[in-house]
C-alpha cells in the first residue's frame, strides 16, 4: 500500500457573516453564544485560517478531513458560507467534515440539519451516519455527535441507533482489511474534556471500539493537541485531537495548527507518521514537529 497522506483540521469557527441578532434569536442559545463570540472573535482570525488552508493545499494530501464547528451559531447565513469555504479547500469526494456542536446550535431545520454540507458528509445522501467512505485500503468512518443542548453546554451524542451501525461498520470493515479511520468532533477517552463538554454516549462508543477495533481516531473540539488512547481488541487504539485551525497566536489556547498524517501497512498493522504543522514564532506555516504512531495488530 503506497502512503495515503491525510490532512486533518478541525474548529475553524468561520467569522460569521453577520453579527447582527435577528428577532428570532432573540432569548435563543444563539443571543447567548453571540454575546460569547463578541468575547471570542479576536481568537479565531480569518487571515490565520486562510494560512493554514494554503499550508494544507501546498502539501497536497489525498484526503481533507475536518471536524467540525465550521460555524457559531449554526445560522442559514454561515452554513451557505461554509459551504463556499468547503469548496476552496478541495474537490467534494477529498473532503469529508464531520459536524461540531456549534454547527447544531439550536433546532431549527428540520429533520436533515447538515443537509448544505451533504457533499461533503459522505459519498451517499441517503445514509445514515456514519457515513462511510472507502479511499483505496482506507474506510473513513464519519460520525456525527453535534447535537442541540441546554444553554451554557457543549455536550454531544451519538444515540443508540448510530453507535450499534459504527459496530456493523467497523466489523465489515475490519473483515476487509482496511485502515478504519473513525471521525468524530467531540473527545471520546475519558476525563479529555470537562463534563459540560463531553460526548455523553462515550462510554457506549468505547465499548464498540473496545470490542470491534479500529485503527485511528480522529476528533476536534477541545481546541487543543491530545494524544490519548482507549482500548481496542488486541491494543491500545490512537486517538488523535488537533487545535483550532484559526487560532491565534496570542496566549489564549493553543495557536492553529493541522496534522499531516501517512498511512501505511506496517507487519500485521499499520504504522501513522504524524507531521504537525501550524503558527510558527515568525507568524508563518511550518513544521512544529513529528512522530509516529502504531495502529494495533490485527487478529
Ligand atoms: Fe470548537
Ligand atoms: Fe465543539
Amino acid at each position: 500500500m503506497p502512503h495515503f497522506r491525510l490532512a486533518h483540521l478541525s474548529d475553524p469557527h468561520l467569522p460569521p457573516p453577520d453579527l447582527r441578532p435577528g428577532w428570532r434569536d432573540i432569548a435563543s442559545k444563539r443571543l447567548l453564544s453571540r454575546i460569547a463570540w463578541r468575547r471570542k472573535r479576536h481568537r479565531h482570525r480569518p487571515e490565520v485560517l486562510a494560512g493554514l488552508v494554503a499550508d494544507v493545499r501546498a502539501q497536497a494530501p489525498d484526503h481533507v478531513a475536518l471536524t467540525g464547528d465550521l460555524t457559531n451559531f449554526s445560522t442559514p447565513e454561515e452554513f451557505a458560507a461554509a459551504r463556499a469555504w468547503l469548496e476552496g479547500i478541495g474537490p467534494t469526494e477529498a473532503v469529508t467534515v464531520s459536524p461540531g456542536n456549534h454547527d447544531a446550535l439550536v433546532r431549527s431545520r428540520g429533520d436533515d440539519p447538515f443537509s448544505a454540507w451533504r457533499e461533503w458528509l459522505g459519498d451517499d445522501p441517503a445514509e445514515a451516519f456514519p457515513k462511510v467512505r472507502v479511499r483505496g485500503e482506507v474506510a473513513l468512518i464519519n460520525l456525527c455527535s453535534a447535537v442541540p443542548t441546554a444553554l451554557h453546554l457543549a455536550q454531544g451524542r451519538l444515540g443508540e441507533p448510530q453507535v450499534a451501525r459504527l459496530a456493523q461498520v467497523l466489523r465489515e470493515q475490519g473483515e476487509a482489511g482496511r485502515f478504519r479511520l473513525v471521525l468524530v468532533h467531540h473527545p471520546i477517552a475519558e476525563g479529555a474534556v470537562s463534563g459540560r463538554k463531553a460526548l455523553t454516549d462515550a462510554t457506549a462508543l468505547r465499548a464498540v471500539l473496545a470490542r470491534e477495533g479500529a485503527e485511528l481516531v480522529l476528533h476536534g473540539h477541545a481546541h487543543e493537541a491530545l494524544v490519548t488512547r482507549v482500548a481496542g481488541p488486541t491494543g491500545a487504539i490512537p486517538v488523535l485531537g488537533v487545535p483550532s485551525a484559526s487560532a491565534a497566536a496570542d496566549g489564549h489556547g493553543e495557536a492553529a495548527r493541522w496534522h499531516g498524517l501517512e498511512i501505511a501497512r506496517a507487519g500485521d498493522g499499520f504504522e501513522i507518521g504524524v507531521v504537525a504543522r501550524g503558527l510558527t514564532p515568525g507568524g508563518g506555516f511550518g513544521e512544529l514537529g513529528r512522530y509516529r504512531l502504531r495502529s494495533p495488530a490485527r487478529r
